[in-house]
């Protein structure tokens, strides 16, 4: 096991009707005025917005609300967000519903407090020093933002999608009610089940050595997360089971799966190249892309691949044929995307293989000549796992 620090400060509040709480949770911080930030309207449609703000208004807490933030969120929202934030003196940001809000909360947090272009920090010319709170209602599991210390944002000109990682914007409370995932539509119920699965991922493919516990915990992660799946497809409504998902998705990515060891993150660098050009959710970008990267690395480390055909699905095992055991884990993988219904090739997102170059470009753009951990993969390589995923 290698050696860590993990870091995860904000406050989980858990359960059923948790969102009344979050006029007392503001209160507790001391929230003079609060910016609610949201997407383009699920909220208002499901009458949790009304509640946010009676729980806010019971506390005398000023709001102001700032809406619109689209999947794959762009900075032309963050600068608007900025600008009010620094106009109304709001102290407080809280983000309502999922991955594409709280980031665009977290950059609007970290802006408002810095006079220069908030893209400095996404362009790494500067570091960030300070951000106001940003507490989060969770509306879909998926990115894992609500715990996470990281941020995407599009550039809308070039379309440059970018993420950025930072201890001081992780979220200072979570509200989680699986309740309010009922009304997700199944799209984005599978969409973000296969995001949390490739958080866990990214960290359980490593070459660091004697991770067993933490290997464990996210083969048992990842076996719940299926076997709760396949009930939430069919039953929307199943309380235990979006349960489970959503605090999956949670520790997929809070860094509790990823201590002691070094992560990979090459197949989220390609997916996001995927969803800069295509504007594909994050997930279903991810369906294709995993996949298409085992298949490409499955000789780096045989016996990891071996070993998470057999846990994770129950492969089973023969000692004399571990590519064989291990091709099977990544076909059942596969399987399992396409029956909960996500695409796994370039065609099923609208994604087009004489755009591969561009893709390339985009992401030694982004990320230099190299990208990721468990291979070292050069853009040779990126291209090679495009044109397979395109098949
Ligand atoms: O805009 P509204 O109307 O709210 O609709 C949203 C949106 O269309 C809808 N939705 C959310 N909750 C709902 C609901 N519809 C009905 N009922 C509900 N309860 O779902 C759609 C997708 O929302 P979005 O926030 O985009 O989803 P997600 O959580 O998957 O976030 C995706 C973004 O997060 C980034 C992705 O790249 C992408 O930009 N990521 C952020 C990470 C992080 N900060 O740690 C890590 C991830 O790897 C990821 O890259
Ligand atoms: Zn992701």
């Amino acid at each position: 096991m290698d050696n860590f620090v993990f870091n995860s400060p904000t406050k989980f509040v858990f359960g059923k009707e948790t969102e009344n709480q979050v006029g007392d949770l503001l209160k507790s911080y001391n929230a003079k005025k609060v910016l609610i930030h949201y997407g383009t309207g699920s909220i208002k449609r499901s009458g949790l917005f009304d509640r946010v703000v009676e729980s806010i208004a019971a506390q005398s807490i000023d709001y102001i609300e700032l809406g619109g933030v689209v999947p794959n969120p762009r900075d032309t929202l963050v600068y608007e967000g900025i600008d009010l934030c620094k106009k109304e003196k709001v102290d407080f940001i809280l983000a309502v519903g999922g991955g594409s809000v709280i980031d665009s909360a977290k950059a609007i947090a970290a802006g408002a407090l810095y006079d220069g272009d908030f893209w400095d920090f996404w362009d790494k010319k500067q570091e960030i020093t300070e951000a106001l709170k940003v507490g989060v209602i969770l509306t879909i599991p998926a990115a894992g933002s609500e715990g996470s210390n990281s941020s995407v944002i599009t550039k809308t000109d070039g379309m440059l999608k970018r993420g950025l990682n930072c201890e001081i914007y992780r979220p200072t409370f979570a509200i989680i009610n699986p309740e309010l995932t009922y009304t997700l539509p199944a799209y984005q119920t599978a969409a973000g089940i296969i995001d949390m699965m490739s958080h866990i991922l990214e960290r359980y493919l490593t070459k660091s050595k004697n991770v067993i516990l933490v290997d464990r915990l996210a083969e048992g992660t990842l076996v719940s997360i299926i076997e709760a799946a396949r009930v939430v497809m069919k039953e929307p409504t199943n309380y235990e089971a979006r349960a489970t998902i959503c605090w999956a998705s949670t520790i997929a990515h809070n860094g509790f799966l990823g201590v002691g060891r070094i992560s990979d993150w090459a197949t989220h660098r390609l997916e996001h190249e995927l969803s800069a050009l295509y504007d594909v959710t994050h997930g279903a970008g991810l369906a294709v892309m995993f996949p298409a990267y085992m298949r490409y690395t499955i000789m780096e480390d045989i016996q990891r691949y071996r070993r998470f055909a057999i846990k994770v699905f129950g492969i089973k095992d023969n000692k004399h044929k571990p590519i064989k055991v291990a091709t099977a884990g990544i076909n059942a993988l596969e399987s399992f995307f396409k029956e909960i219904g996500m695409p796994t090739s370039f065609k099923e997102i609208g994604a087009n293989g004489e755009d591969i170059p561009k893709l390339v470009e985009k992401l030694r753009i982004n990320v230099g000549e190299r990208v990721g951990n468990f291979k070292s993969l050069t853009m040779e390589d990126a291209e090679n796992i495009y044109h397979i995923a395109c098949k």
